[in-house]
């Protein structure tokens, strides 16, 4: 099984290389730096990455755990555990810079961290950013701020079938709110976008385009660039849903060209309950308050409703800040740029043509979306003859092996796709080719003994 692995992995690396344009990453050099048999535990610098992560280490249903519901939410690793647990052992204040010790640092602590992740996005400026809850409530924000002061009768929102509920409904309430239309770009029967019928569906009522940078059901990588200089030469704005891309590769919302960029720092190692929107100053320099409270407005009066507010991202950051979560993500930020992204990426889409493999030996398995490797990261719906999606977590969950199923807050799509529920099984920088061999084993019913 090894010589057949090093041999499979060998013949792909080229593979690799071609799929790496997509994203402007300099893939083939990094390459160089990946050992052929990369993914397995037999490779040092996945077995030292796994080391990070404690909580791999749990025993699940008796067996070890193989952790394979990532895009959902990733695992920690020690560095952001300890960067939250410090923050609270050593530097708890509620910031403020013009005050005691404690709570200037903390309000260093939160302006840095808006630092790092303002860096890791390639904004222009720190202010770019502002702190939400995730993916969901920054794009609740641009639909209630931008939305609220944009949208009219008349007006378009442009979504598309493979939108996760987090995108989808907020565009459908703030449609509703303003009288304006939601249409919807479609897929085809392999899950990519028709782009197509882009064109034919964009005009000068389109005010914003919305769509997943990578679809949490397919995998698939949207080609964003493309679909942001369409969407302007119609004058529209762009807002990309990044909850799947910035987590795998280096994104860099300068060269995407976008208007608006959501993600959560929960699926890329951080804490929960943290994420940002990035915006292009100028839109968030127009746009009205999202919540009202405490440091966004001062000096407030009575008589008169406060016209001034603080700049950028703080103008929507009302009441006390989540602090550790900041702190947290800015960890997990530092760790996986420590990390070396481009080598972390090329070994992702070995354990893609990896596991893509793998599948084509379980009978009545069917892979939802593209089936080719290239342009999508390892992220697989998938539903198998003659079983429900639940009866499958169950089943794999007896033997220690995490997966997710049913609706995966993506029903248009999987209707689209024939199925109205799938079984989800999402990989991400510590997944190696034994655990990916434990799940073919678990659905092949082997591991239970069947
Ligand atoms: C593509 C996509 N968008 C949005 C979300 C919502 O993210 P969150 O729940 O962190 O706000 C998710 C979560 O799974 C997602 O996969």
């Amino acid at each position: 099984m090894e010589t057949h692995r090093r041999e499979f992995l060998r013949k792909i690396s080229g593979a690799a290389v071609a799929s790496a344009s997509v994203l402007n990453t300099d893939v083939g050099a990094a390459l160089s730096d990946v050992s052929p048999i990369a993914g397995t535990e037999s490779d040092q610098s996945l077995r030292n990455l796994r080391a990070q992560f404690p909580l791999l280490n749990e025993q699940v249903n008796g067996h070890p755990l193989v952790y394979l519901d990532s895009a959902a939410t990733t695992q920690r690793p020690r560095a952001v555990l300890d960067a939250l647990s410090g923050f609270y052992l050593h530097d708890n204040a509620n910031p403020s810079q013009s005050l005691h010790s404690l709570a200037r640092r903390c309000a260093t602590m939160y302006d840095s961290a808006r630092g790092t992740v303002a860096r890791f996005v390639n904004a222009r400026k720190s202010d770019e950013i502002v702190w939400t809850r995730g993916t969901t409530e920054a794009i609740n924000l641009v639909a209630a701020s931008w939305g609220g002061g944009n949208l009219g009768p008349g007006d378009e929102v442009l979504v598309t079938v493979s939108d996760h509920y987090s995108s989808l409904v907020p565009w459908q309430l703030a449609t509703q709110r303003a009288n304006a239309t939601l249409r919807v770009l479609d897929v085809s029967e392999d899950g990519h976008l028709r782009l197509d019928q882009l064109d034919a569906l964009l005009s000068k009522r389109t005010k914003l385009v919305t769509f997943p940078h990578v679809s949490n059901v397919l995998g698939r990588i949207n080609p964003a660039k493309e679909i942001c200089e369409r969407a302007h030469r119609a004058g529209a704005l762009v807002l990309v849903d990044a909850a799947q891309s910035v987590p795998h590769f280096a994104v860099d919302v300068q060269d995407i060209g976008c208007d608006f960029l959501a993600f959560s720092g929960h699926k890329m190692c951080g804490p929960m309950g943290i994420g940002a929107l990035w915006a292009r100053w100028e839109l968030l320099d127009a746009m009205p308050p999202f919540q009202a409270g405490s440091n966004m407005a001062h000096d407030v009066e009575i008589e008169s409703v406060p016209s001034h507010f603080a700049e950028g991202g703080r103008k929507f950051e009302a009441g006390t800040p989540n602090v550790h979560g900041a702190v947290g993500l800015a960890a997990a930020v530092n760790f996986l740029n420590s990390l070396d992204r481009k080598t972390l990426w090329a070994r992702e889409q070995q354990l893609t043509q990896y596991i893509l493999s793998a599948f084509k030996k379980i009978k009545g398995l069917r892979i939802l979306g593209p089936a080719e490797p290239n342009e999508r990261i390892s992220v697989f719906s998938f539903v198998v003859e003659n079983r429900q999606p639940l009866e499958v977590v169950g089943e794999l969950d007896t033997v220690g092996i995490a997966v997710r199923a049913g609706d995966l807050a993506s029903l248009p799509l999987l209707k689209r796709l024939g199925v109205t529920a799938a079984v989800r099984a999402s990989c991400y920088i510590y997944t190696s080719t034994e655990e990916i061999d434990r799940l073919v084993a678990g659905l092949q019913g082997k591991s239970r003994g069947l």
